[in-house]
């Protein structure tokens, strides 16, 4: 019951066979510690990355993307519907080519173009569907009826929520089952929140092998941009849809609707786990650091849960004696935007090869 990629944990997934499944060797992405500058901001507690963004297309999707893609051809669909802020287009694009199965996908307006390109490269065809991801009503509709065309049309629907999606989703708990194995002592894991997707599955990924852990399940915390209080909202009893659009510009999380709601609140309670809220202008420094100090080249979503960690650590909700994981969701040249912001715009110097001697004296300090 094993296949390529996350289709090893093939018995847990929700696929007839694992070993014919669509795969591009997704997953089992690795924990890297951060360097000794980036441990010096997180008051020395043991921090690992995981690097979700070293998966094929570039992001976490892949994993259920993957599943998405071997569900819709074990069940003969005849083609994919998804909406996506861009991440997820991109995963199921490349996915539904493999399965030689046709992809229209809706995109959230305002997407990274970076984005929109990869998904178009695979084939797809993608359109912008006004109100998707800033205006809650207009998301939760959305979901509620790709869902139902697709059942009518013959395709397998890809949205990136258990509540509309729990097959497909079952791909992202494949995250928890390789940091029960990476890292089975971890104290506490960061991790960003959109729709909320991702942290479900994580927390459902580890209640299933909580009996093989040596201590107790980690604490999941959650991380938001303060600019989409979902969660806050959530938790203070106000309801899972915003009021007003999303106001983070970080693409991915401007979800305007706690799609999964109920496992969000479960998967804080149970683990002890709470909510961190981040400014914008934190995680782009997060980034540039990550990107400077880390060597990683993150999208600002990818940057998110280091910059909870970080305000975890200031606060005094984090000590050295913890073992942490944050997950870097997303690869830099997701947002080709965000990148020319950290290296500058400025036109690159010309020069003849007899000014490299020049050039080296004068240059070549760390920034
Ligand atoms: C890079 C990245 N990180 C995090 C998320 C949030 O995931 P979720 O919507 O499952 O909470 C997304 C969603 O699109 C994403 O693209």
């Amino acid at each position: 019951m094993s296949g390529p990629g996350i289709f090893r944990h093939g018995a847990r997934l929700p696929v007839q066979a694992p070993a014919a499944a669509i795969s591009l060797a997704e997953g089992d992405t690795p924990l890297v510690a951060l360097s000794a500058d980036s441990r010096i901001a997180t008051g020395g507690a043991a921090v690992a990355v995981k690097c979700e963004f070293l998966n094929p297309t570039g992001s976490f999707k892949d994993r259920i993307a993957a599943v998405a893609a071997t569900r819709a051809r074990e069940h003969g669909r005849n083609g994919v519907v998804g909406m996506s802020s861009g991440n997820g287009g991109a995963a199921i694009a490349a996915y539904a080519a493999r399965a030689g199965l046709p992809l229209t996908l809706f995109t959230v307006p305002g997407a990274p173009a970076a984005k929109l390109d990869q998904v178009r490269a695979h084939g797809a065809h993608v359109i912008e569907l006004r109100g998707l991801g800033h205006d809650a009503a207009a998301t939760a509709r959305a979901a509620a009826e790709l869902v139902r065309a697709a059942q009518v049309h013959g395709r397998e629907p890809f949205v990136t929520a258990r509540s509309y999606c729990p097959d497909a989703m079952a791909g992202a708990r494949t995250i928890a089952y390789e940091l029960a194995e990476q890292a089975p002592d971890a104290t506490a894991v960061y991790a960003p929140i959109g729709g909320g997707g991702l942290f479900a599955s994580i927390w459902h990924g580890y209640r299933e092998l909580a009996a093989q852990l040596p201590g107790p399940l980690p604490r999941l915390v959650a991380v938001q941009p303060r600019g989409c209080p979902t969660v806050r909202r959530t938790l203070e009893g106000a309801g899972a849809q915003l009021e007003q659009p999303a106001t983070t510009a970080i693409s991915g999380l401007q979800v305007a609707v706690l799609f999964d709601d109920a496992d969000v609140v479960a998967a804080l309670d149970r683990t002890g786990g709470h909510l961190v809220e981040v400014d914008d202008d934190v995680v782009w420094d997060v980034q540039a650091r990550l990107a400077r100090r880390d060597g990683m080249l993150v999208e600002p979503a990818g940057a998110v849960a280091l910059a909870g960690l970080e305000a975890d650590v200031r606060a005094g909700r984090v000590g050295p004696g913890d073992r942490v994981v944050t997950i870097a969701t997303g690869a830099g040249f997701k947002d080709a935007a965000a990148i020319r912001r950290l290296g500058g715009e400025a036109p690159l110097d010309a020069v003849e090869l007899n000014d490299v001697e020049r050039i080296l004296e004068t240059t070549g300090s760390m920034l």
